[in-house]
């Protein structure tokens, strides 16, 4: 089914309004229920899950160094939306169908409000994981000015549940960042890019299967899942009607498998000014932006002077990235478009500033432990492919513990065929290189044999990152320094059919 482009208005996510504030903290309350949305003028209204009552969710607006107290509620239906693996670790049928927890990603925050994965809850909080603490979450916003998102992250069912609606943005606002005099109010953005696949009757469709079915199984986790339809803020192929003018736009790639690579038909540059961490050290005029998973990137689009034109963003990323297809750049081809209809209101005063705010780049005299990690995958019992982190599935003991405080650097190996965008909680990092090495002797004798000069990250990755692409028979070497809290937290790829499936793995930071 091919839906018209460009007949339905970008949607802006409300601002959540606190139940409470004052000088001490603010306390929100969010609950997710199911409900039907329009998605598309031409589809019936699709049943979706959603954060007080909307997809994506309510975006939350917070200070640096607000002290934030979320209840956050389930009020869903028993029965899931999309068709269950009970293979997958975590969602066995000794649990609930229905179990939530939130995870902000991105945010600096204690283990116990970080969204464990285990961590999850049912409705009225009836019943709950091992590792549930808390009914109010606290979030401490130690993180300067950026563009964090919440989202859900159950343990095996985090595809289904984002795939749902459960997803929605989380913004940290400074005064140093006010005072770059960067477009804002009406003139910033959020943008959310997700892929979907729709029924006839306007439902949302997730395979019960891979492409090559499982027999043994009912149901069974696909490796990745391609929409054939793109949904910006949860409206299918939108335009927006913008003034003459720059704009600020939070771009966030919420999908569950697809990368993006962003362009703008009308060739001119987009001026980047942040990385998912938060503000560049200066702006950079790019072409184009590649966007896995999770990855986000805030840009400046400057629509002067081009009053009466339309500019679509479009997308040419093979899904999945690196080896699949080319999008069809008459369908997924295509993001959104942009009309330069709207009068301008008032001057524009707002600037893209020639330097923004200092990025220190972390010292690699500091680091005090390097960890040599594989991304690899393998088979299980039906002859799916398996992707793991360093050979470990979830459950094994925790091999990643750093002290806090500590600077380590990262090796991510991977010798598997498929780029993982590779996500560690709580802190941000800094990309040093990728090199490309032998595959077969690592395979063989354990040993790294680069075939390559190492790479620097490419200028829109150098940043503050949580998310990095480490591509296949590349090593990518991050460095971070772990902290402000101890605890348990995660390290996963992002791609969220990998991630349930079980490439994901507990890490703790320790004193
Ligand atoms: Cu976007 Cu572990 O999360
Ligand atoms: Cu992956």
């Amino acid at each position: 089914m091919i839906l018209s482009k460009f007949v339905d208005e970008l949607p802006i996510p409300p601002i959540l309004k606190p139940r409470w504030k004052d000088q001490f903290y603010t306390y929100y309350e969010v609950t997710m229920t199911e409900f039907r949305q329009s998605l598309h003028r031409q589809l019936n209204d699709s049943t979706v899950w959603g954060y007080e009552d909307g997809y994506p969710g309510p975006t939350i607006e917070v200070e640096r160094g607000e002290k934030v107290l979320i209840k956050w509620m389930n009020n869903l239906p028993d029965k899931h939306l999309f068709p269950i693996d009970y293979t997958v670790h975590g969602a066995h049928r000794d649990v609930p169908d229905v179990r939530t927890v939130v995870h902000v990603h991105g945010a600096c925050v204690e283990w116990e409000s970080d969204g464990y994965p285990e961590a999850w809850f049912t409705k009225g909080f009836k019943h709950v994981g091992p590792y549930f603490r808390k009914q109010i979450y606290r979030y401490d916003n130690c993180n300067h000015a950026c563009t964090l998102w919440y989202h859900d992250h159950t343990l095996g069912i985090t595809r289904l549940n984002i795939y749902a609606g459960l997803a929605g943005f989380y913004l940290i606002r400074e005064n140093r960042e006010r005072s770059l005099n960067l477009p804002s109010g009406n003139y910033e953005i959020p943008l959310m890019i997700q892929d979907r696949t729709f029924n006839k009757d306007g439902s949302l469709y997730y395979p019960k299967q891979p492409e090559k079915p499982i027999p043994e199984l009912e149901t069974s986790i696909t490796p990745e899942f391609i929409g054939d339809t793109i949904l910006v803020n949860g409206k299918v192929w939108p335009y927006l009607k913008v003034e003459p003018r720059k704009y600020r736009f939070r771009l966030l790639n919420a999908s569950n498998t697809r990368f993006y690579r962003i362009k703008l038909d009308s060739g001119q540059l987009m001026y980047q000014i942040a990385t998912d961490g938060g503000l560049l050290d200066y702006p950079i005029g790019i072409k184009e932006i590649m966007l896995a998973p999770a990855e986000r990137a805030d840009v400046i689009i400057d629509f002067t002077n081009l009053e009466g034109k339309n500019i679509i963003m479009t997308n040419d990323a093979p899904a999945p990235f690196p080896r699949g297809d080319k999008p069809d750049p008459s369908t997924v081809g295509q993001v959104m478009q942009f009309r330069v209809t709207l009068p301008l209101s008032s001057v524009d005063t707002s600037t893209i500033p020639a330097n923004i705010i200092p990025v220190p780049k972390i010292k690699e005299q500091s680091v005090s432990r390097i960890r040599y990690l594989t991304l690899n995958d393998t088979m299980d019992q039906y002859g799916r492919e398996w992707m793991l982190l360093d050979h470990k599935p979830w459950a094994a003991p925790i091999s990643e513990n750093p002290k806090l405080g500590a600077t380590e650097i990262w090796y991510l190996i991977n010798v598997t065929g498929n780029s993982h965008p590779i996500h560690l909680h709580l802190i941000d990092f800094q990309i040093l290189d990728r090199r490309n090495f032998d595959v077969d002797t690592f395979n063989k004798e354990k040993v790294i044999d680069y075939t390559g000069p190492a790479m620097p990250p490419e200028p829109q990755e150098r940043g503050w990152k949580d998310t990095v692409r480490a591509n296949p028979k590349q090593v990518t070497r991050i460095i971070m320094q772990f902290g402000p809290f101890t605890g348990l937290y995660i390290w996963h790829c992002h791609i969220l059919e990998h991630e349930d499936y079980e490439m994901m793995r507990p890490y703790r930071i320790i004193r």
